[in-house]
């Protein structure tokens, strides 16, 4: 019967359109118990290709759209010129010949497990404060490092990573080690970084959801946010507001680590620009800085180099990526990990229930979603601050990543890294790095009994 009623509420509100603030209530336990993660645009598939799929509403025309975005999705670019038409005038400089071989199977990344090891899917972003507010860039090296470059021409550099241990102790004497990410940069090909250039380790998020993500309404995200705390919890995310062209208007940033994209089409531009070298009509050039300039007399791959229906085709196939459906939600120890994910404050970020508002696909349109994000600003402190704001985020600050099939990401990429810097090896590394806004939640999971961490891990395996 509870059940039955939170979800009829929560339609309610969806297919009402009450106003966004009636919906900033606290999360109710039942809820944390729904299957269908994505609504309509949920898969029931769980295997490795559970974050490939489509919703099973997509269909026609859209469908066709969504196999020829794949395509490109997984496609290795090359160097122009070549007799391909579509997919050269890679680079200059890149770090990725393909989207997929960042994004895996459509998944998480990972960071180097070593100071030698070179086939890490990662992303380096440079840059320090400015006095304005923001990031500016290396003078020598721009805002990412590229770790290639096409035939003969020097790369930037190769990103260097070395982890420090730490121990965490529970108070029953359990024990698990942390570890910290030291980065630094060689085989620099331009002459050195600037000294008061910061390096922050990104690694690569699940696709999936992401149109979802982007249906949710800027008004509902301003309902969410609680900038001065008005509510004495501890946590006071903020809206990640971005201005929109040139004019005053302004939209919610939701992508990226620190929320510095506001849509997907922004994030694939980026992506294809700065990750691989590829101009589109938003990014019409790739970044060449006065130092690299031997790189300017390659040839391009056209002007720009991807665009129009084909362009259209990726950024809608990463729209439409269905959310894998829940499992295990008998299990009594899921169940029981619900209760205490409340109890510890869990959800004061990792909302679980968000409502999207009108969209191009009715799998992705009025649904009543539950993606475990407020998909706000939250201050997590100094131990994941990394010395370099972006766009509206400070270094100290990060978008509450969305959970949602977090428990199948070890069957998608054999191995799970969390945060952003794929620092944790576990969900429960992850939790104990939480501070800032989040210190309250560490403490209380510090607190629980073993059987009740253990527990709040089984659920989060749920999702
Ligand atoms: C070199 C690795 C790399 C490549 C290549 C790459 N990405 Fe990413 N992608 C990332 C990283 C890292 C992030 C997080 C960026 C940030 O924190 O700003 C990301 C974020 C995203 C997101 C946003 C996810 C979210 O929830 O915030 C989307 C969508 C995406 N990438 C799509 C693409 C597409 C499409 C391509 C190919 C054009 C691509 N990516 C190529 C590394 C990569
Ligand atoms: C103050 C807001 C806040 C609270 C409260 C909070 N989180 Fe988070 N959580 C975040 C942010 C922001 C990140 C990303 C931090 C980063 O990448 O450096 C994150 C990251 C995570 C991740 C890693 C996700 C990924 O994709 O890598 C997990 C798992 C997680 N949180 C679980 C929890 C659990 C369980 C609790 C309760 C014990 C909790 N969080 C409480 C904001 C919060």
């Amino acid at each position: 019967m509870m059940r039955r009623i939170a979800i009829l509420v929560v339609t309610a509100y969806a297919i009402a359109g009450v106003a966004a603030a009636d919906l900033v209530r606290p999360a109710a336990d039942v809820e944390l118990l729904l299957a269908r993660s994505g609504g309509d645009a949920t898969t029931e598939v769980q295997t490795g290709s559970a974050f490939t799929q489509h919703p099973e509403t997509l269909e026609g025309q859209a469908l066709g759209q969504f196999a020829r975005g794949n395509r490109i999705f997984s496609t290795p670019w090359i160097e122009a010129p070549a007799s391909v038409t579509h997919f050269d005038g890679l680079g200059p400089f890149y770090t990725r010949r393909s989207c997929s071989g960042c994004h895996v199977h459509d998944g998480r990344g990972r960071p180097p497990a070593g100071p030698d090891d070179s086939a890490a899917t990662i992303v380096v972003k440079l840059g320090r404060p400015s006095p304005s507010g923001g990031r500016l860039p290396d003078a020598r090296y721009g805002g990412v490092l590229s770790e290639r470059a096409v035939g003969g021409l020097a790369a930037e550099g190769r990103v260097v990573v070395e982890w420090d241990e730490i121990e965490h102790a529970y108070p029953d004497g359990a024990r698990v080690a942390l570890r910290r990410p030291r980065i630094r940069v060689a085989d620099l090909g331009y002459g050195p970084l600037a000294a008061d250039t910061r390096l922050s380790l990104r690694i690569p998020p699940a696709v999936f959801g992401a149109g979802l993500l982007e249906a949710v309404p800027d008004s509902l995200l301003a309902a969410l946010a609680d900038s001065a705390d008005a509510d004495g919890d501890g946590v006071s995310g903020r809206v990640a507001w971005l201005p929109r062209g040139t004019s005053a208007h302004r939209r919610a940033g939701r992508f990226g680590w620190k929320a510095a994209q506001r849509s997907v089409a922004d994030q694939v531009a980026t992506a294809l620009n700065e990750d691989m070298g590829i101009t589109t009509p938003s990014r019409p050039r790739t970044e060449i800085t006065a130092v690299e300039r031997a790189a300017r007399s390659r040839p391009s791959g056209g002007h720009p180099e991807l665009k129009g229906a084909a362009l259209e085709a990726l950024v809608n196939y990463c729209r439409w990526l269905a959310v894998p459906v829940r499992r295990g939600l008998e299990d009594a120890a899921v169940r029981r990990g619900a209760h205490c994910f409340l109890d510890s404050g869990c959800a004061s970020c990792h909302i679980p229930t968000l409502t999207t508002g009108a969209a191009d696909q009715p799998a992705i349109g009025r649904q009543v979603i539950h993606p475990y994000t407020d998909i706000l600003l939250h201050d997590m402190g100094p131990e994941l601050a990394d010395g370099m704001p972006e766009a509206v985020a400070s270094d100290a600050e990060w978008r509450t990543p969305p959970l949602w099939g977090l428990g199948l990401a070890e069957t998608v990429n054999g191995r799970r890294f969390l945060l952003h810097d794929g620092r944790a090896r576990t969900l429960e590394e992850a939790i104990l790095w939480h501070g800032g806004e989040g210190s309250r939640s560490r403490e209380a999971f510090h607190a629980l009994r073993v059987t009740e961490r253990r527990d709040l891990v089984q659920f989060l395996e749920s999702l």
